[in-house]
């Protein structure tokens, strides 16, 4: 099916004014937005729109009770100028386990495909094409009935919106391992990617940013001693020659799409994968007997970041040897081929526009 997308085009593109040499990240707005209703039994009116406010009424559901969900992904150009995405249809899926969780509409693949297709046709210039910058589409839905009482809403807004964004120089993330404070329990929220999980973690973040840490590495609710995740990615360890990752059982971390396009490079391989409970003090004993060798997280933006210290109870993890961490550069030299075209495209996860 092909959707009939209404195009209000901007009079004045605001594309000349942007240095692509230094993007602010997260602040430049290409000039169009995508924008789609349910109005309590169709998704309607698909339309593309000169970037700019959202009229609500203050009384709309999501702002007060949270009924809001997101995505985030990646367009590139190809070699001949094409847009291309990475793994959209992970991004589609997980929107809608989210929309599941949160008692929120799912949507139709055709408004979330068709959608970014339309936005990108529009303003595929904006796609910056220096290595490793790209286009950030932020997928988003919210829900829009102005009605105080607590129930799940009837009606909803879905929106793309998009960054230009440069090449994500990650420096060694250096990690507190949060004891006190949670992000997710199980029964949970955690593997939905809903606005109050980001919300409820900014206080510890912003504590731990004032310790001099990068993020906090979140623990289980329970025992505070699994590992979880960090507040916008996921984590690996390679202990000896084993990649241990937090398996997804407990529903309280985000399926990564760059998680599980780890491990399924891992397992083609032939590493030696293991998705289970991954207990700190494991991590620690195997840094003592030095058995650890590398310790990296996974996500859209730096896709894999080395993580050269943890601290955890006043005391520290600290790893060095950086420029020798076998398995992260593999991973991360592989996924850039990968984006880039510079290496073949084994699981078809490149999707062209
Ligand atoms: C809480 C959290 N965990 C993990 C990730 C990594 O997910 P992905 O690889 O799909 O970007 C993200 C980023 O989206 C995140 O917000």
């Amino acid at each position: 099916m092909t959707l009939d997308i209404a195009v209000e085009r901007t009079p004045t593109s605001r594309i000349g004014q942007v240095d692509f040499d230094n993007i602010q990240f997260g602040r430049i707005f290409s000039d169009h937005q995508y924008l789609v209703d349910f109005d309590g039994e169709n998704w309607v009116n698909p339309r593309v729109v000169p970037y700019g406010k959202i009229a609500m009424s203050p009384a709309i559901s999501a702002i007060h009770y949270g009924q809001a969900i997101f995505e985030g992904m990646k367009a590139y150009k190809d070699t001949e100028g094409n847009p291309q995405l990475f793994r959209p249809l992970e991004n589609w899926k997980r929107l809608n386990r989210s929309a599941h969780r949160m008692g929120m509409q799912e949507i139709p693949e055709e408004f979330f495909m068709e959608g970014i297709r339309a936005l990108l046709d529009i303003d595929k210039d904006w796609i910056p094409t220096t290595e490793g910058s790209s286009l950030y589409l932020r997928p988003f839905m919210f829900a829009t009935d102005d009605y105080i009482g607590v129930r799940p809403s009837n009606t909803y807004t879905f929106a793309i919106f998009s960054c230009p964004v440069n090449a994500y120089y990650s420096q060694p993330l250096r990690v507190k391992a949060e004891s006190h404070y949670i992000r997710a329990a199980e029964g949970g929220v955690g593997a939905a990617k809903c606005a109050g999980n980001y919300g409820s973690v900014m206080m510890p973040a912003k504590l731990a940013q004032k310790e001099g840490f990068h993020q906090v590495l979140w623990l289980d609710a329970r025992e505070h001693k699994f590992i979880e995740e960090t507040g916008t990615t996921n984590m690996f360890v390679r202990i000896g020659d084993t990649l241990l990752t937090p398996s997804l059982d407990r529903h309280t971390i985000l399926a990564g799409i760059t998680r599980d396009s780890i491990l399924k490079l891992a397992a083609h391989w032939g590493w030696k994968i293991e998705e289970r409970d991954v207990n700190i003090d494991e991590v620690f004993e195997a840094y003592r007997n030095g058995t650890l060798k590398e310790i990296f997280a996974s996500g859209t933006a730096a896709t894999v970041a080395q993580v050269e210290l943890i601290h955890y109870e006043g005391e520290e993890i600290q790893l060095g040897g950086l420029d020798s961490w076998e398995w992260y550069h593999k991973l991360s030299n592989t996924m850039r081929e990968i984006k880039t075209g510079k290496t073949e495209d084994i699981f078809n996860w490149i999707y062209k526009l």
